[in-house]
């Protein structure tokens, strides 16, 4: 083993090691058992009980280091995985990510990333040590007897085989039983999520037949998973009683002694337990192979945002930037541009209100401010610098992004503002709660910051809603603001009276809201409409 071997197949040898101790073992003590039924002189069985206990000890021994190899190897190379994984997440974030939300595709990311790199320890390091193991034995039994050698490669072989089938089946298996899961998964997500509309328009009976065929699908599909690997497992056993009956009747003819007869006979059983792990490594494979591709399909993705700028972003820290659109194009997919050619310049601490009908290219707009988006066309400067030179998460760093529906973590109102800037002290977040206008829903929570929001905490209505994504905004310090309509569920007071307490407390930052309602505008000193099929801003009251 040079210094230069991966450390997985280092840890496969070791694996190897401790797989072949079992063989000998097993095949060790039955000549011992044999030895000692003719009752010898104890010292005779000397060097048979020497072997049984040294292979005794190796074993676990063996399989102990193989354990903290493999998976020291397969841990460190997890942790780098999933750094280049996230780093290369980011510039597909969020407009490559489909319909799925963020923490739905990281949970998935990390899932298969984590069944990928299990493959080492669930298939590599197994396999190499059994067919090394096995074959090892069956060259040793070539010495002790040619055609009980040659019965043991057979079965080596023949499991080899057999493995290529195996998996070759759970390859289609598992795939199928995984659109299967994931229709169960969506009907049941369907139906549970839209129970009442389903109620009200008498659509449950129809609903109940989806979910039974979805789950009938995947009744059949995990059944036939479970004869694969059945068939898999019955087949390798009858493999072993074939090799096993055939050394026994070859050891027979061959008149060999007891224990030497023992050794042949227990040679290909103590293999066939060790070829034992080839069905399960070859499912652990087929479902490695399919994280690997979900991976990779999802990572190939051309990226929304170009990550190789790495300028400093040249305002000042705390500093308000200054920002123009000159003849900027931009398009999620495909040719057709969904913003623009736009030009827009956001002096620092501008207020500028964006509307335009739906689907004019209002929240692609703040997309592409934000860096979520680059332009297809044009150019974007910062303060002056093209932004595509300037570094991503410095340049993302300057913009807090507050949208229709901002998300209530399970959690307490302090933590819930407190991810905005981590380590703030409470004072802080009672300011931007007052600035906020959620100073009286504060002052009337018995347990103020303590009480918990979301999933089985206190109920948070569309206002106060609204109004903790802009504290969150507030608090964060970030110079520019973002809202994509954050006041779209209010009645009209309230809308008003949240606009204007936001535009208060932002006093000094810009900030860009879009908004559907033309009669809350009067506090922005800007409006810009995108509407009209050229999508040209035009310069409003
Ligand atoms: N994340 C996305 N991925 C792909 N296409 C998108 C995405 N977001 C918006 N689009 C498309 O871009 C076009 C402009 O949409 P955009 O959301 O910017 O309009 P909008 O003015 O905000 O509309 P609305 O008033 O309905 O919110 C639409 O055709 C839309 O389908
Ligand atoms: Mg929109």
């Amino acid at each position: 083993m040079t210094r230069s071997t991966p450390p997985i197949l280092r840890a496969g040898l070791i694996g190897a090691a401790a797989t072949a101790s079992g063989i000998a073992l097993t095949a060790t003590s039955g000549w011992l058992i044999v030895s000692a039924s003719a009752r010898p002189v104890i010292l005779t069985l000397l060097t048979a009980i020497v072997a049984v206990r040294a292979f005794g000890i190796a074993r676990p021994a063996f399989r102990y280091l193989e354990r903290l190899r493999s998976h020291d190897a397969a841990l460190g190379d997890l942790a780098e995985r999933r750094t280049r994984t996230y780093r290369r997440l980011v510039p597909l974030t969020p407009a490559r990510l489909g319909r799925r939300g963020r923490s739905e595709v990281l949970t998935g990311a990390v899932r298969d990333l984590d069944d990928e790199v299990d493959a080492q320890v669930r298939v590599t390091v197994p396999v190499l040590s059994a067919l090394l193991a096995a074959s090892v034995a069956a060259a040793l039994t070539v010495l002790v007897l040619p055609d009980a050698g040659a019965v043991v490669a057979t079965q080596v072989g023949l499991a080899g085989l057999l493995a290529g089938g195996l998996w070759r089946a759970e390859r289609s298996t598992y795939a199928v039983s995984l659109r299967a899961r994931a229709e169960v998964a969506r009907v049941s997500a369907l139906v549970s999520g839209n129970a009442l509309e389903l109620q009200a328009v008498g659509g449950t009976e129809q609903a109940s037949r989806w979910l039974a065929a979805a789950h009938e699908d995947l009744v059949r599909a995990t059944t036939r998973q479970g004869r694969v690997r059945s068939v898999g497992v019955g087949s390798l056993l009858l493999l072993t009683a074939g090799a096993t009956v055939a050394s026994a009747v070859l050891a027979a003819r061959a008149d060999l002694a007891g224990p030497v007869a023992a050794l042949l006979v227990l040679t290909p059983l103590a293999v066939g337990d060790a070829l034992a792990v080839l069905p399960d490594a070859m499912s652990a494979r087929a479902r490695s192979l399919a994280a690997a591709e979900r991976l990779q399909a999802l990572l190939e993705q051309e990226p929304a945002v170009r990550d190789s700028g790495d300028w400093p972003v040249p305002t000042a820290d705390g500093a308000v930037p200054g920002l123009r659109l000159r003849r900027v194009t931009a398009a999620w997919a495909g040719d057709r541009a969904q913003l623009g050619p736009l030009d827009l310049d956001l002096e620092p601490g501008e207020h500028v209100a964006v509307v335009g009908p739906n689907g004019s290219g209002k929240s692609t707009l703040l997309a592409v401010l934000a860096r979520a988006l680059d332009p297809r066309s044009g150019r974007y400067e910062l303060d002056g610098d093209d932004v595509r030179g300037l570094d991503l998460e410095q340049t993302r760093a300057l913009f807090a992004v507050v949208d229709d529906t901002p998300h209530v973590f399970a959690s307490s109102l302090r933590e819930n503002l407190r991810l905005a800037r981590p380590g703030c002290g409470d004072d802080e977040i009672g300011v931007a709660l007052l600035d906020a206008g959620l100073g009286h829903w504060l002052a009337g929570l018995p347990e103020g910051l303590d009480t918990v929001l979301g999933a089985g905490g206190r109920g948070v209505s569309g206002g106060e809603r609204a109004r903790l994504g802009i504290a969150r905004a507030l608090l964060s310090g970030r110079p520019v603001l973002l809202l994509d309509e954050p006041v779209a569920h209010l009645d009209h007071p309230t809308a008003e009276a949240v606009v204007s307490d936001l535009l208060d407390a932002s006093r000094g930052r810009t900030v860009v809201m879009v908004s559907h309602r033309l009669d809350s505008l009067e506090g922005f000193d800007r409006v810009v409409d995108l509407g009209g099929t050229t999508h040209r801003a035009e310069v409003g009251s």
